[in-house]
């Protein structure tokens, strides 16, 4: 089912106390929605958010996950780990993994699978660079980022997927794509989706827009017909401005 969905990714920001915090802003200032809320602080205040926010609708959300269920993988966390402690949902593929992490389309497909088998729901981000985007190539780029991380998915597990168009120029850029590009590329994802498995599915996919959004142009994204909600960074970390941004929904 299309969802709308505003879920804010802290990325590697706030310590224990300041999650506390912050979680205890949002829960005061973010206004109803029918509109899913997500938050996903980093893996050591994940259990700590669970627990603060058990009465809250917003839900807590995982920024990150390696493949393998268990094993030797020094560093990593899996599936199981995030479910164990309440977490049905993960976060992959975010451009900053891609590019300072080495993530490639082929181990993302490995962790949405991994994500998929366990039942959690997936939110991939993909999105061009911003040579691509001069190049005139980033249709092409985003289709490939799909084609080879996504589309071995069976249709029959696409409710659990999310997706996050984050064009890498546009994200803690200050620069946003316009309205109108976020459209143009929301209605080429759908049609791809369409290509490659059938109308209905591309229908109700949700598809997130990410990369400056900000209580100043949330409004407008949002309103564009294919735009289903944003993948928030920057903005975030502020209550008010994500309770604004969450209002723009
Ligand atoms: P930004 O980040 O809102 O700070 O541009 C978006 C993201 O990386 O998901």
């Amino acid at each position: 089912m299309r969802k709308k969905i505003v879920a804010g990714n802290w990325k590697m920001n706030k310590n224990s106390s300041e999650t506390a915090d912050l979680l205890t802003q949002l829960m005061s200032k973010i206004p109803d929605t029918t509109a899913e809320v997500m938050v996903s602080p980093t893996f050591v205040n994940l259990a700590e958010a669970v627990k603060q926010l058990a009465d809250s609708s917003i839900e807590v959300v995982a920024q990150n996950m390696h493949f393998a269920e268990k094993g030797a993988y020094t560093g990593e966390i899996s599936s199981n780990m995030l479910q164990s402690i309440g977490i049905e949902t993960v976060i992959l593929g975010h451009s900053e993994r891609r590019a300072y992490f080495g993530e490639d389309d082929a181990l993302l497909a490995k962790k949405v699978d991994a994500a998929l088998k366990a039942n959690m729901r997936v939110i991939l981000c993909f999105g061009e660079e911003l040579q691509d985007r001069k190049g005139g190539d980033h249709f092409k780029v985003v289709e490939s980022q799909l084609k080879n991380g996504l589309f071995h998915v069976d249709k029959s597990q696409w409710g659990k997927i999310v997706l996050a168009y984050e064009p890498v120029w546009a994200i803690g850029t200050g620069e946003t794509a316009s309205p109108e590009q976020a459209q143009e590329m929301h209605a080429f994802i759908r049609e791809t989706i369409a290509a490659a498995y059938d109308q209905d599915t591309a229908q109700i996919v949700t598809i997130l827009y990410g990369g400056s959004v900000k209580p100043a142009n949330a409004n407008e994204i949002f309103s564009k017909p294919d735009v289903d909600g944003g993948l928030i960074g920057g903005a975030a970390l502020v209550a008010d401005d994500f309770a604004a941004i969450v209002a723009a929904i």
